[in-house]
Parts: structure tokens; C-alpha cells; sequence
């Protein structure tokens, strides 16, 4: 299939790190990266098949997994399901690479990058789930074009899943709430299987709680958990 050159320029605009890591997550990084890390081909696609040996049955992306703590959950619910989380934050990478270790968890493989290159070398319909937990929300206007959900990645997001696979989303941001809506009406590959709102704390049984969430929640903040199914 002839295909555009596929993207090199990241766009990650939140921080990268910010305090120091300790010790024993830097002991953690250099013993476990290279295991672990998903390094992205330049110019091909990934192939799911090589991710993990034996091949797992399915594979479930996490976008943004902040400290993992959803990742690691999932996967060790999930330990037949292939899992790749992406995460620019090398102090949220360390963090989950200490879940990792301590849980021995074989099912992760993790991109230090920003999430768009990922979402360009999946091949089409090989995900069976796609998690979106608490994006940033960029809440002045003239920044919400940083937003990861945009037009663009859900026409992404309806290629890589597999039919009935399913994009789950979350956020505490009312606008943002409103802004993932308004965009996924206009795909109809999806259809909405479940709108949440948590002032009745209605998230999902199998939806292990983030720790940005948790923190929100504990602020009076109120998540929308929105799940939806790609249809065609
Ligand atoms: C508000 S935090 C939420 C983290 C986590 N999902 C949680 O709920 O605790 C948003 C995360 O998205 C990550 N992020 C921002 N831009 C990204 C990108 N382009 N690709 C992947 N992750 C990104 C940030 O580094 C940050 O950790």
C-alpha cells in the first residue's frame, strides 16, 4: 500500500520532567528500558505481532498514562492482552516501569514520545481498545488546538481499532467534556455505549481510577467517562 511518509515531528507541549528521579528509578530505567521500550520505526509501520512473545491476543493502547497506575492495573487484569502505553513524562515513565518491576509484569510495552507518532505506525484495525484518561485540557481557547482529541486523531483512532473495538475517555473538564462530544458526533465509525458522569460515581467496574482522577475527586472535581464503539 503506497502511504504518505509517516510523521517525525512531535508535539508535545506539557513538561517533559519535573523533579529529579530517585534512585531506585533510575536503577529501574537502565536495567528495564531496553525490555520494555518500544523504540518507533522511522518510515514502517509496527507490526502488533512483534511486540510480545508468545503473541497476546489483543492489544490496548494507553495515551497519556501520566503515572501508570491504570496501565499496570488493566494489564494485570488483562495479563493475555498486549498493552502499549505512551507517556512523554519521563518522570510518569519511571513510575510505571517501578509498577512493572514490582508486579513482573510481561504484558507493557511503553513509547517515551508523543502519542501522534505511535498512532501513525499502528496498522490499520489492530487495537481492540484505546484509553484517553484526563487529557490536558488546554482550557484557553487559543490553546485548545493542543488537545490530543482533535478531528484528526479520532479519523486515526476509527483506522488502528478493530470493529466494535472501543475508545474510552475521560475528563474533568466540563469544556473539554463538550469538545470530545461535539467531535465524535461528527465520526459515525463510532457510537456512544456509555455517558458517565461521576457526581453519581458511575465509572465503569473494570476502570481502575487514575491518580489524576483520584486527586480531581478528592478537589470536588466531576469526571465525564464516555465510551465509544466503532461501528464501521
Ligand atoms: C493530566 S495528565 C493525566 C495523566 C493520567 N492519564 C491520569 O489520569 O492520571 C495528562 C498526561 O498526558 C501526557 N501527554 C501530553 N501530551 C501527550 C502526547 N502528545 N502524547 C502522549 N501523552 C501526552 C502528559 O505528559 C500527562 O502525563
Amino acid at each position: 500500500m503506497n502511504r504518505d511518509p509517516l510523521p517525525q515531528q512531535r508535539y508535545i507541549w506539557g513538561r517533559r520532567q519535573s523533579r529529579p528521579l530517585k534512585e531506585s528509578q533510575r536503577q529501574v530505567l537502565a536495567d528495564l528500558w531496553p525490555k520494555v521500550s518500544l523504540e518507533l520505526p522511522e518510515q514502517s509501520m509496527i507490526n502488533p505481532l512483534d511486540l510480545f512473545t508468545p503473541p497476546l491476543t489483543d492489544l490496548w493502547v494507553e495515551i497519556g498514562f501520566g503515572g501508570g497506575e491504570h496501565l499496570a492495573a488493566q494489564a494485570t487484569l488483562h495479563p493475555q492482552i498486549g498493552f502499549v502505553g505512551c507517556e512523554p513524562f519521563v518522570n510518569g515513565v519511571a513510575s510505571l516501569m517501578v509498577q512493572i518491576q514490582e508486579q513482573s509484569l510481561k504484558n507493557i510495552r511503553i513509547v517515551k514520545d508523543d502519542a501522534r507518532l505511535l498512532l501513525a505506525r499502528l496498522p490499520d484495525q489492530s487495537v481492540g481498545r484505546i484509553f484517553v484518561l484526563f487529557p490536558d485540557p488546554w482550557p484557553k481557547k487559543r490553546h485548545n488546538k493542543r488537545r490530543i482529541i482533535q478531528d484528526e486523531s479520532v479519523t486515526v483512532f476509527a483506522r488502528i481499532l478493530k470493529q466494535e473495538g472501543l475508545l474510552q475517555m475521560a475528563t474533568d473538564d466540563a469544556d473539554y467534556a463538550e469538545w470530545m462530544q461535539s467531535i465524535m458526533v461528527q465520526h459515525d465509525e463510532f457510537e456512544l455505549v456509555l455517558e458517565g458522569r461521576a457526581s453519581i460515581y458511575d465509572r465503569p467496574q473494570d476502570w481502575p481510577a487514575t491518580r489524576y482522577e483520584q486527586k480531581g475527586i478528592a478537589q470536588g472535581r466531576a469526571p465525564v467517562y464516555l465510551v465509544y464503539k466503532k461501528v464501521a
